[in-house]
Formats: structure tokens, sequence, C-alpha cells
């Protein structure tokens, strides 16, 4: 048996999902990996908080360097944003540790520097709750990247506005009372206006595009639109009519290594599409590729005990399995101007 020390960084949703699992799964990860984790230090910004997990209390801190100097051999960072993110993580690699992360929006800001630099240090990052909370669809990805070419993807990709939409549509409930539900559940990012203008959703798409079209396109470019200005009665409307609003991230590559088309934005789906059932708290991703035609993922894509599903995934996969190859080489990359824009819906 391994015994491996982690890091973790962040004590929130996602950090509280990963400090419960690893405790309460145990037994079944240490029988398929055989290793044990065991959590060392637990980075927070209060450390006076009541905690749900109250046996973590001892082990917070406010100092980035102790977490680094507990014996440590992986960082999990649940902290969220660019800033101290970032320089945590580079600072783990520059340890020698191996990175598991849930953070999108730095993923898709940063996301090839972060894995050239993990490469060069020998180490690994890796980032499956980053997508579709516990939809493991980057691993699935991978697996079919090895026989195919995947040219399209169309996904739910932001659990916190499909919920808002879906409360909104069967219940009449109001934006503002369905968004602060989805706070108070977890769901939705640290400033919601990520979830409800579109930018996380446009976050997983980079993010998937990078990974299956190996194109780098910077966010700013995806023509994005959230869902601030649709109405309970409209949704219903929609829904008497024979049609769902769904908000859908689309990609699609023209051709291998062609131009790349990524976009967000709210869509009607007629109630026979099988993307139009997927309600509440649930993601999907519809990928598209030339051997396997087509695939489709239905899970949780946000909350706590889904999202931790997914990083403890990553800590085992760092112990089970080889290095992925599957990282977009600085050759590879397409450059902004080789991508068009994309298409609003
Ligand atoms: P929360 O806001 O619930 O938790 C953030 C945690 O980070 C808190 O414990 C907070 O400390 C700590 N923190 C924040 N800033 C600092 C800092 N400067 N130094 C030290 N600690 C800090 O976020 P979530 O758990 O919801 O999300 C974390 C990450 O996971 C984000 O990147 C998010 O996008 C991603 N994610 C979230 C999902 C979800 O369902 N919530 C699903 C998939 C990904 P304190 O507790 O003391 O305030
Ligand atoms: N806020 C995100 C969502 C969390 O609602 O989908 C999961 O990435």
């Amino acid at each position: 048996m391994e015994r491996i020390g982690v890091g973790l960084l962040g004590m929130g949703t996602v950090g509280t999902g990963v400090f419960k699992a690893l405790k309460s799964n145990q037994d079944v990860i240490l029988k398929r990996t055989d290793t044990l984790f065991e959590v060392k230090k637990i980075l927070v910004q209060d450390p006076d908080k009541k905690r749900q997990a109250e046996d973590a209390q001892s082990l917070l801190t406010t100092d980035f360097q102790q977490v680094l100097e507990a014996g440590i051999q992986v960082v999990v960072e649940a902290i969220g944003g660019l800033e101290p993110a970032r320089s945590f993580i580079e600072r783990a690699f520059e340890a020698g540790c191996h990175v598991v992360t849930a953070n999108k929006e730095l993923l898709a800001k940063h996301g090839s520097e972060l894995e050239r630099l993990a490469r060069s240090r020998g180490v690994q990052l890796l980032y499956e709750a980053s997508v579709g909370g516990g939809i493991p669809v980057l691993g699935t990805m991978r697996h079919l990247l090895k026989s195919n070419r995947i040219h399209r993807i169309t996904g739910i990709l932001n659990g916190t506005t499909n919920y808002i939409l879906t409360e909104m549509a069967s219940k009449g409930t109001p934006f503002d009372e369905v968004l602060a539900e989805a706070q108070k559940l977890g769901y939705a990012e640290a400033d919601p206006t990520s979830d409800v203008d579109g930018f996380d959703a446009a976050y997983k798409l980079a993010i998937l595009a990078r990974l299956s079209f190996d194109a780098e396109v910077p966010v700013t470019e995806i023509p994005r639109e959230g869902i601030r200005e649709i109405t309970p009665g409209e949704l219903v409307l929609a829904r008497r009519l024979g049609y769902a609003v769904k908000l859908l991230a689309r990609g699609e590559q023209y051709g291998e290594k062609g131009p790349v088309s990524l976009a967000v934005g709210p869509a009607l789906l007629p109630l026979t599409h099988s993307l139009s059932s997927v309600d509440g708290i649930y993601n999907a991703i519809h990928l598209e590729a030339d051997v396997v035609q087509d695939i489709t993922l239905v899970g949780q894509g946000a909350g706590e005990e889904p999202t931790a599903s997914a990083v403890v995934e990553d800590l085992c996969n760092l112990y089970c399995l080889p290095p992925s190859k599957f990282i977009p080489s600085e050759e590879t990359l397409l450059l902004p101007s080789q991508h068009s824009g994309g298409s609003r819906f």
C-alpha cells in the first residue's frame, strides 16, 4: 500500500466534498488503487469559520507554505479564480507535486501554460471536475481520441443555469429566487455572473475544444449570451409550443485540423430532442466523432458530491494510469486568427 499526502486548497463546496469522499470511500479507493490518500493540511481564507466536516478543523491553515511543507505529493486546488490559485499551482509544481483542480476559469485561460510547466517539472495536472461536475467527460474524450476524430460537441455545461431555467419553466419561480436557491445549494460560482452570463459554460467549452480539436481559442473570442433576459412566462409559452429553452455550448471543427467554431447561448430545443429533457442540475455532453458516430453523457453537473467524485477520480488516476499523451502540442495549437468566431444561436 502506498500512502499519499494531499494538500487541499479550499474548504468550500468542492473542498468539503473531497475531504468527506476521501474518508467515506477510503476502503473502496484502497481496494481499487492500493493507495491511501491522507489530507495533511487545508488552506482556507477564514480559519474561524465553522466547517461542515468538523474533523478538518485541526488541519486548517492560511499559509500555503505550511501546506507545501506538510509531507504532501499532491495538491488539490479548490479555491477558484485566477489568483492566488495560479501561483499556488505553480509553486506546487516547483515543489514536485502533482495538481488536481476543478478550476475551469484558470484552465480555460492558462491551461496550456500550466500543462507545459507541469510537464517540464515531471508532474501531472489533472482536471476532470472542471467540466460536467461528476460526469467523466474528459476521461471519456481521452479514451475516444485514441481512435476517433471528434468533430462536434453540443452540451448543457452549466448546472446553475439549467437549474434556473428548469425551475422557472416548471414552477414559474422568478429568476432571482431560483438563483439564490442555486447559491445556497453550492451550485453557483462565487460570482454567479459567471454562470448566468454564460462565462462558465464558455470556459468549459474552451477546455473541451483544446482537448478534442487541439484548438486554443481565447475565451474572449467565444460568442456568448446568458439567460438573464429570459422570463418564466417565455419559458412556459415555449413549452406550450413544444420547446424547451436550454443554455447550449456548441463547438465544431471543419475538417481535420480545420477552423473551429465555438459559441454559448440559449437555444430553443424541440421537446423531442434528447437534450430537452436534461433538467435541473444535470449536464449533458453530446459528442460526434467519425468512428463511434455519437455519444451522449448525462449526469449531475455541479454540487458537493458529484464534483468530489471527479476530483477523487483524478487523484486515483494519478496512481493507476500512465500520464496522458493527449495534451495539445505547441505545434498544433491554432492561432486566434485561424479559427472562425462561431455563430450565435
Ligand atoms: P467555494 O466558494 O465554496 O469555496 C472556496 C474555498 O476557497 C473556501 O473554502 C475559501 O476559504 C477558499 N479560498 C478562497 N480564496 C482563498 C484564498 N485567497 N486563500 C485561501 N483560501 C481561499 O467554491 P467552490 O468549492 O464552489 O468552488 C471551488 C472551485 O471548484 C472553483 O474553481 C469552481 O469553479 C470549481 N467547481 C465548483 C463546482 C461546484 O459545484 N461548486 C463544480 C465544479 C467545479 P473560506 O472557506 O475560509 O472562505
Ligand atoms: N457553477 C458551475 C455550474 C459549477 O453551475 O455548472 C460546476 O462547474
